[in-house]
Parts: C-alpha cells; structure tokens; sequence
C-alpha cells in the first residue's frame, strides 16, 4: 500500500478568486434548475442537507462536520486522480477524495477530468443517504479485493454504471442518482428524454460484461429500483462472479441482449 498522506493536499479554501467562487455558483444555479425534477429524492435531500449553497465553492472543513454527523464520510483533498489501492483505501475508511480545482469559464459545459464540481456537487450529497453511503464502503473493500484477484476491469464498470452514471426508476418517472450525471448539464437532460440511449433494468452480471465510454454520453444507462436492491445485490462474495465473468465476452456500450429488460424515457 503506497503512503496514503502522500496523495492528500490541503484544500486552502481562502486561496479562491471571487471567479472561481462565481462559476461555482452558476454551475450550481444551472444544475439545481435543471435536477428539480430530474434527480431522484436522497440527491436532493442530501444537497439541502449539506448546505452546498450557490454561495461559492464550499469548504470543506464545514462541509465534513455535516456530512461526518450524518453519515460518519468525510472529504479529504487530493491533487487529481489517485492510484487505484489508494482510492479503494479512503472509500473503504468513509473518505471521499476530492479533487480541489474548478474548471475554467470556457468549460462550463465538459471537462475530461473530475474538478471540485463534479466531486463536491456530483458525489457528495448521495452520501449523506445511508445505504448509499454503506454501498461505497462496501465498493472500497470490494476495490481492494478485486486488485488482489485482477478483477478491477469489471469492477470499475460497476462503479461507472451505478455511482456515476446510474439511474433509479421511482413512481414519478425515471431519476437520475449517477455523479456523472448530475453534474453535466447535457446529460441530465439526455439520459432521461432523449429517445436513443439504451435504459436497462439493474443486472449485476450484465453491467460487469459492459464496457463504458469516457468521451461521450452514455450508450447505455442501467436502471435500478432501490437503493436496498444495489446494496443487496452486491453483497456476495464477487469471487464466483468473477470466475463466471471470465467465460463471458465482453459487451460492446450499446449492446441490447434478449434478456435484457427496457425502461422507456421520460417524455420531454
Ligand atoms: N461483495 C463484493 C465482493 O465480495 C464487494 C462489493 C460490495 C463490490 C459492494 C461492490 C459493491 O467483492
Ligand atoms: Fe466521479
């Protein structure tokens, strides 16, 4: 294991401009409009619960003692993405690593790499839900023992299809709870209403076969009725999982299979 502290930063919350703390706020102003009805309820409750105003980039000092009362997590500051042992590490421990920078004027719409918008605004507030919050715990030591037996490919693929990019089917309609998700302006719109993506009901073994793209919006977006059922369905012993993975192909992002059961959208 590399020397965690190695990899965590201060956040030195005084050291933002009055811009950075602006496009905070109209990131936030954006997405807030937009996800109203868009995200599902624990997003919204936990972003209420948080305090994550429009007031400017949040500090994390403050932000820990709301999130370490609900749910014992908590932010640590890290300068960009870290070796894969030592992000499993944190969410194995509750820590939340985040990112501190915030992107550019010129690139409110897309960024490549996670920044604290996406961190804070994205992830955040699903942790204030407490089996949302039990969930990534279980992930992080899921994470540890997957590096042990070289199975982080199909892994991280579940972490992609339900922590970033999941989707929860509620008696309202479909609402969004993935981090990739909420903090993109575009795709909070597209996963929910646009006719071409594929909505897939929640099947563990099928999300560990599909592969994922980081360079558009999704082809395929997994849908799952409750959050008890996500925690539920990964609490086996991945061991036989991953040997029965080794016998299956991969899918392709878009790949429709027979069994495969469809949501239908949101009507715009
Ligand atoms: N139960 C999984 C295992 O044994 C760990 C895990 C839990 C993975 C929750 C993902 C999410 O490997
Ligand atoms: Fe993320």
């Amino acid at each position: 294991m590399k020397d965690l502290e190695q990899f965590e930063i201060e956040q030195e919350w005084a050291s933002y401009t009055p811009e950075q703390h602006s496009i905070w706020r109209t990131l936030f102003h954006r997405q807030e409009a937009i996800l109203a009805r868009r995200a599902c309820q624990p997003f919204l409750d936990g972003l209420k619960a948080l305090g994550v105003e429009a007031g400017g980039i949040p500090d994390f000092r403050r932000l820990n003692e709301a999130l370490e009362r609900a749910t014992r997590w908590r932010i640590v500051a890290v300068p960009g993405l870290v070796p894969d042992d030592v992000f499993f590490e944190h969410l194995a421990n509750r820590r939340f690593p985040s990112t501190c920078f915030i992107r550019r004027a010129d690139q409110l719409d897309y960024l490549q790499e996670p920044d604290i918008f996406h961190d804070i605004f994205g992830h955040v507030p699903m942790l204030v839900n407490p089996i949302f919050a039990d969930y990534m715990e279980a992930y992080g030591k899921g994470g540890l023992k997957a590096l042990r037996l070289h199975n982080l490919e199909h892994l991280a693929r579940l972490y992609w299809y339900t922590v970033e990019f999941g989707l929860i089917a509620t008696p309202e309609g479909i609402r969004i709870y993935g981090s990739g998700i909420v903090s993109s302006k575009g795709e909070s719109i597209y996963c929910l209403e646009d006719p071409k993506p594929n909505r897939i009901a929640f099947d563990l073994l099928r999300v560990m076969r599909t592969r994922y793209r980081i360079d558009d919006y999704q082809e395929s977006y997994f849908v799952i009725d409750s959050f008890e059922q996500l925690f539920e369905a990964t609490q086996p012993d991945f061991t036989p999982y991953y040997a029965e993975l080794a016998r299956l192909s991969d899918l392709d992002p878009g790949a429709v299979l027979t069994s495969d059961r469809f949501l239908e959208g949101n009507p715009a």
